[in-house]
């Protein structure tokens, strides 16, 4: 095993993983791996299903599917959300199909009724009819008969699934991650869009090319103009986190997050305004907000030339955050040693990513595609804080994986996916050399998936 060192903050322990290390291959290229995947990863940990927005109404439901399971989220009551297994107790049919062509199925049910034998279930997932129930003479049970339960929860207003009854809470899995970004309240935000696209790569390799800033040189070398983005990558037990390091002053880099930063140049009431726009225009308008957007603008009107930094950037948040106040969006209170913590973006284990800021987060998701190892689900959102009752009306869209119907970063980011998924299958590749500072959350997420496989596990190298 890697880990090396720990160290605290604030009570939480981090574990460094300072060594070089690489990591076998296979959970990326075999098919028996993504076999097991389903009874030693999928059936065991909690995963986020969807939103909680998604089912605002008593009966609205979603479904969820990974691997061969197929699972059933809906509002069974005002303020209770129950899922069950997608699967009739009669001899076995699906209840909800998913449409072809979707990631999802959604809609809203007084009951689900099967369609082989007509079997009915309450929104509770108590069997309320069996045809001619007679011809059992009475051993029918209600256990029998009723759905497969299937632990939910929420946290940050998104819903969550385990199918293993004899889990850990949601909140014992998610933590420390959960504890250190619960000032964002990303309950009180709402989806911008939501988009979805079949890649040719591993489930792993697409969450894996979020995990990184190391790839910003290579990848997004338009984003090198406005700033520097040597990070630093942690591990927080399942979870890990990335940032960006503070290296060099002269950078002007007052905090790690994205949308404290004021950019690269000799003015920084003009590179704040630079890289927000770079980042509004090229990440989908996802990743800062139009309201930090024209705040930032503003500031060579608003503050005299020679302005430090620091200043600049206080200026800037306090103006966009009245900004919001007067539109009816009040920003959380999140202190500066809480938004140092919380860095860039999060690898919550094991398939999603949230790359958050004050009001808004750009979120990750990826799914095998059926048995196909060289094939995934990749779904991608922007949530933020809207006034009430302006939150915009979104569905899941299928979009090309383009920079017209992503932007520029994200599609510069699929490029890679496919090409990572050929190469490690090439007999010149000599295996994984993630970078032991800014790749930890990689390395970690092999780390603990190695501890759900019961192999895999990355080695030191030297
Ligand atoms: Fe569902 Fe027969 S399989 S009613």
């Amino acid at each position: 095993m890697s880990q090396t060192a720990s160290t605290s903050v604030d009570n939480v322990t981090v574990e460094d993983l300072e060594d070089a290390v690489t990591y076998p291959v296979d959970a990326f290229l075999s098919r028996e791996y993504a076999e097991a995947e389903k009874d030693r990863l999928w059936a065991k940990v909690w995963q986020m299903a969807g939103r909680v927005e998604e089912i605002p109404e008593v009966g609205d439901f979603i479904t969820y599917e990974i691997g061969d399971d197929s699972i059933i989220v809906t509002r069974s009551a005002p303020d209770t959300i129950k899922a069950f297994h997608n699967v009739c107790a009669h001899r076995g049919s699906r209840l909800v199909s998913t449409p072809c062509g979707k990631n999802n199925a959604c809609g809203n049910r007084k009951q689900f009724v099967c369609g082989f034998h007509g079997w009915t279930y309450d929104l509770d997932g108590n069997n309320v009819y069996v045809h001619e129930p007679q011809d059992w003479k009475g051993a029918l049970t209600e256990e029998m008969t009723r759905l497969s339960d299937v632990k939910v929860d929420t946290w940050g207003g998104w819903i969550f699934i385990n199918m293993d009854p004899d889990c850990v809470s949601l909140r014992e899995f998610l933590e420390p991650a959960a504890g250190i970004l619960d000032a964002f309240e990303f309950e009180r935000m709402r989806y911008k869009w939501r988009q979805w696209v079949i890649f040719d790569c591993n489930w792993k390799t697409a969450m894996e090319a979020f995990m990184e800033p190391y790839h910003v040189a290579g990848t997004h070398t338009q984003m090198l103009e406005h700033g520097d983005y040597y990070a630093y990558s942690a591990a927080y037990g399942l979870h890990g986190v990335s940032g960006f390091d503070q290296r060099d002053p002269d950078l002007q880099m007052s905090q790690s997050s994205t949308v404290t930063r004021a950019g690269k140049g000799q003015d920084p009431r003009i590179s704040t305004y630079e890289l927000q726009h770079e980042l509004y225009t090229t990440v989908n308008y996802a990743s800062t907000t139009e309201t930090l957007l024209n705040a930032a603008k503003r500031l060579v009107d608003e503050l005299p030339e020679g302005t430090p930094a620091d200043e600049v950037i206080q200026h800037w948040l306090a103006s966009a955050r009245a900004d919001d106040a007067a539109r009816g969006v009040v920003w959380p209170t999140i202190s500066p040693e809480n938004m140092a913590e919380a860095g860039l973006a999060w690898h919550i284990f094991p398939n999603m990513t949230v790359l958050q800021g004050i009001t808004f987060a750009l979120c990750y998701r990826a799914r095998p595609y059926g048995d196909d190892v060289d094939k995934c689900i990749f779904e991608s959102y922007a949530i933020e804080r809207f006034p009430e009752g302006k939150e915009p009306e979104t569905e899941w869209v299928q979009a090309e994986a383009t920079a017209e119907k992503w932007g520029l970063v994200l599609s510069q980011d699929f490029s890679n996916m496919a090409s990572v998924q050929k190469g490690m299958k090439s007999r010149g590749f000599r295996g994984t050399l993630p970078n032991p500072h800014q790749e930890r959350k990689v390395t970690n997420f092999h780390r603990n998936l190695a501890r759900y496989m019961g192999r895999g596990a990355p080695r030191r190298i030297r």
